[in-house]
């Protein structure tokens, strides 16, 4: 569990929207305060058909505020004044509805328009039926949302309020605490301005992908994200404003980034283009190259006739698809090349290929322990020549990528 003594004297601004997840809202309202932090609530017109506003007032000790056209309030404290005089906003529960209205920076009741005036972090709990959470309109605004910067935290799978299985069930009171003590501690550790890459969006995937076979079978590879994740990080610490676009890995998500979780070559092709505009891209991920055509949508039997003939077709190239021409193109792309023998040569070919800027190249040949393991051998290949670094963790490499970024912009 998180070290909650950093939220004591904290103030939350609490945005509970209409979900039947509304009640755990009640709970969190509850344990915050038991923590020292003092919480202001606003309720939505649906929200207050699943919480009663009195439940919510007297838990609390404050006006529950409600409507944006109510003078009373108005003048007692405008919505500037709300959004302004919290340290975080927390959505809980975030449903479909509102986070559409988030991403279109919509300002049509309070809830919407505090959101919208905020100049503090935001934190969402997302909340809604399995399929609205998984349909492309709603993952599509989470990623927009993720790339400005609004964290998230869960949602969680289990079986839902609707008899459906799946994510999209709220966080609990207590892992919602729990990422806001994180994002606290870690605002009071980020140094403000005059970093070398505050005001530089990347975007940085890590990983591997998921294609699947079936509903419980999929194809994937080794890779464990570390160096990715790394690389994520280390911009970060420098000032950027990132967005990790990961595949399932067992690692947790780095300080400071706003990471997309995804399990396909294809969502993670989407998560990257929602998340441009960028100035820095950094293609770290293994993505499988193929997936199954037609994946099946029931689990495949043995039925007696022999083993399946699975058909593949091939991939989007995510590296290849951002570093395309165009005014959406980051300013710098970067890529990996993954070779097993002739490491230069072929990086030196891929980095052609593939039109991206830089290519970090690395032997994973079995013996070299890369894939998985702590330490990593890399080529960094540019227009003007290739700088061959040690051996070193991929953290240190991670932290040199970084720098070299840095002075990359530093020019510009
Ligand atoms: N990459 C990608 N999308 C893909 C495949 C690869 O973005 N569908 C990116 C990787 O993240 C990496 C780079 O491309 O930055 C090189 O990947 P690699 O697998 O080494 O190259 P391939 O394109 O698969 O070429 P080859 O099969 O010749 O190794």
């Amino acid at each position: 569990m998180a070290d909650h003594a950093i939220l004591a004297g904290k103030r939350v601004l609490l945005v509970i929207a209409g979900g039947i997840a509304a009640y755990k809202s009640l709970d969190l309202i509850r344990r915050l305060r038991e923590r020292g932090v003092t919480v202001r609530a606003v309720l939505t017109e649906a929200g207050a058909r699943f919480v009663t506003p009195l439940s919510v007032q007297a838990l609390t000790e404050d006006t529950v505020y409600r409507d944006l056209w109510s003078l009373t309030d108005e003048s007692e404290m405008g919505h500037i004044r709300l959004s302004r005089e919290a340290d975080l906003l927390v959505v809980a529960p975030a449903t479909a509805n509102l986070l559409a209205r988030m991403a279109a920076g919509m300002a049509d009741d309070l809830a919407a328009t505090v959101l919208l005036a905020t100049d503090k972090p935001v934190l969402v709990a997302p909340a809604m039926n399995v399929r609205m959470w998984q349909h492309a309109a709603t993952q599509a605004n989470m990623a927009l949302l993720e790339s400005r910067g609004v964290r998230r935290v869960g949602p969680n799978e289990g079986v839902m309020a609707c008899n459906e299985y799946g994510p999209g069930r709220m966080a609990e009171p207590m892992e919602i605490i729990d990422a806001i003590a994180a994002l606290f501690a870690e605002d009071a550790h980020r140094p403000l301005a005059g970093l070398p890459l505050t005001g530089r969006h990347a975007v940085v995937t890590s990983g591997p992908t998921h294609e699947p076979i079936d509903p419980v079978r999929y194809i994937a590879n080794r890779s464990s994200g570390k160096q990715g994740h790394a690389i994520a990080a280390a911009l970060a610490k420098l000032g950027a404003a990132v967005t990790l676009v990961s595949g399932p890995t067992r690692l947790p998500d780095p300080a400071g980034c706003s990471v997309v979780h995804i399990e396909t070559a294809r969502e993670m092709l989407a998560a990257c283009e929602a998340a441009l505009p960028a100035d820095i891209a950094v293609c770290a991920a293994a993505v499988a190259d193929w997936r199954v055509d037609g994946a099946s949508d029931r689990k495949l039997k043995k039925d007696g006739g022999g083993p399946p003939t699975l058909a593949l077709t091939e991939n989007p190239d995510i590296l290849a698809t951002l570093s395309r021409p165009g005014e959406r193109r980051p300013t710098l792309v970067v890529g990996f090349a993954a070779e097993t023998g002739d490491v230069l040569a072929y990086a030196t070919a891929k980095r052609a290929r593939k039109g991206c800027d830089w290519i970090v190249a690395n032997d994973v040949s079995p013996g070299t322990g890369t894939f998985g393991g702590s330490d990593n051998t890399v080529h960094l290949i540019r227009a003007d020549g290739t700088e061959s670094w040690p051996t070193m963790p991929k953290d240190a490499v991670a932290d040199r990528l970084a720098e070299a970024v840095a002075e990359h912009f530093a020019g510009k």
